[in-house]
């Protein structure tokens, strides 16, 4: 499909950005870079915030279980088929001694052509994620709320009032693929722009960078590090990503609302959001990634004892009523 086609795109882009270093940009490398590619497992130092508990921190095991999925990596080496071409006529006077010349020779040709390139090959899926990377950010001092729910549920709605009472930082995945969408000179702003209008999902390599980038800077400007990460993950390979090298999250948020609610609430936010999204056919395609590719993440996560599930049909203060009284009961009166 065009849009796991473009992720490997977009993955092997990003990949020979941070192949050069980890201060490469979501962009081509520029003088001035506003966003750092975070997928280079050698952050520095400095920017780390990891402990001791986030490098001993084992994977979930969604994580565990998708690494038993992942096939072995596989690589097209080449025969040297061309050796035939290249077999030297047969001369009753040299058989003794010119097999052994022209298999040696045709051996070393080989191996070196297959060093030179395997030099040029991009990395491949599982040996940039193969799960030894440790997480950015550690859950012992970062905490991470995924806050989920289908479009129009009301994710921002209650995050806004989370961030006004409990101070944490609301990183809207949706509005950060917006934004970098609309930054001049970004190289995905046209692939953003279409994903968004057809209601899938921006390959997870541009969104789990835009996040690591935000909380960066959100943890050096003003030191919070309690984070509502809203509309993500979309899809288990965000969830994964972000896991391994971002900061596990500590619950998903779930806001369960009935499909015709949610087009109601969209259609009215759509006179005035000015969103290319909030429209009925696209719409439509949101609704139908949300059950297909969204769903099975909260359902993995809860699986795993993680999700806090509240009824979005309600009125926003209602539901934030609820979700405040549901939220200490998992993380304590202070949140
Ligand atoms: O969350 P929001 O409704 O603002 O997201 C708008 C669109 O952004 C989604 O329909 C999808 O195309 C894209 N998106 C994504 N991955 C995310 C969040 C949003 O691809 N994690
Ligand atoms: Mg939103």
């Amino acid at each position: 499909m065009a849009t796991t086609a473009s992720g490997r795109q977009a993955w092997r882009q990003l990949m020979r950005n941070t192949s050069r270093g980890p201060a490469s940009s979501l962009s081509k490398p520029q003088p001035q870079q506003q966003y750092r590619f975070a997928f280079s497992r050698q952050v520095s130092s400095k920017a780390r915030v990891a402990s001791g508990r986030a490098a001993s921190q084992p994977p979930s095991s969604i994580f565990r279980q998708q690494q038993q999925q992942q096939p072995f990596a596989q690589r097209s080496y080449s025969s040297g088929s061309q050796g035939g071409k290249n077999t030297p006529p047969r001369n009753s006077q040299q058989v003794k001694f010119w097999p052994f010349v022209v298999v040696i020779a045709l051996g070393s040709g080989g191996y070196v052509l297959l060093v030179n390139r395997r030099k040029e090959m991009p990395p491949t899926d599982t040996a940039s994620s193969g799960g030894s990377s440790t997480p950015a950010f550690s859950p012992a001092e970062v905490t991470v709320l995924f806050v989920l729910g289908g479009p129009g549920a009301g994710k921002g709605t209650q995050c806004s009032r989370l961030v006004r009472d409990y101070h944490f930082k609301h990183l809207s995945a949706g509005d950060l693929l917006r934004a970098e969408q609309d930054r001049p000179g970004s190289q995905y702003g046209q692939l953003i722009r279409d994903c968004i209008k057809n209601g899938e999902i921006v390959p997870m390599e541009v969104t789990v960078a835009l996040l690591e980038n935000a909380m960066r800077e959100t943890i050096a400007s003003t030191g919070v590090r309690k984070f509502l990460i809203d509309g993500f993950p979309r899809k288990m390979d965000q969830a994964l990503k972000f896991e391994e090298i971002v900061c596990p999250a500590r619950l998903v948020l779930f806001y369960d609302c009935p499909e015709a609610e949610m087009e109601r609430r969209l259609l009215e936010r759509g006179k005035t959001s000015g969103r290319a999204d909030d429209n009925a056919e696209s719409i439509r395609k949101r609704f139908r990634t949300f059950v297909e590719t969204s769903m099975p993440v909260v359902d993995a996560y809860d699986r795993e004892g993680r999700v806090v599930k509240v009824d979005a049909t309600a009125t926003p203060d209602q539901v934030y009523a609820a979700t405040v009284d549901k939220l200490k009961k998992a993380l304590g009166d202070k949140l």
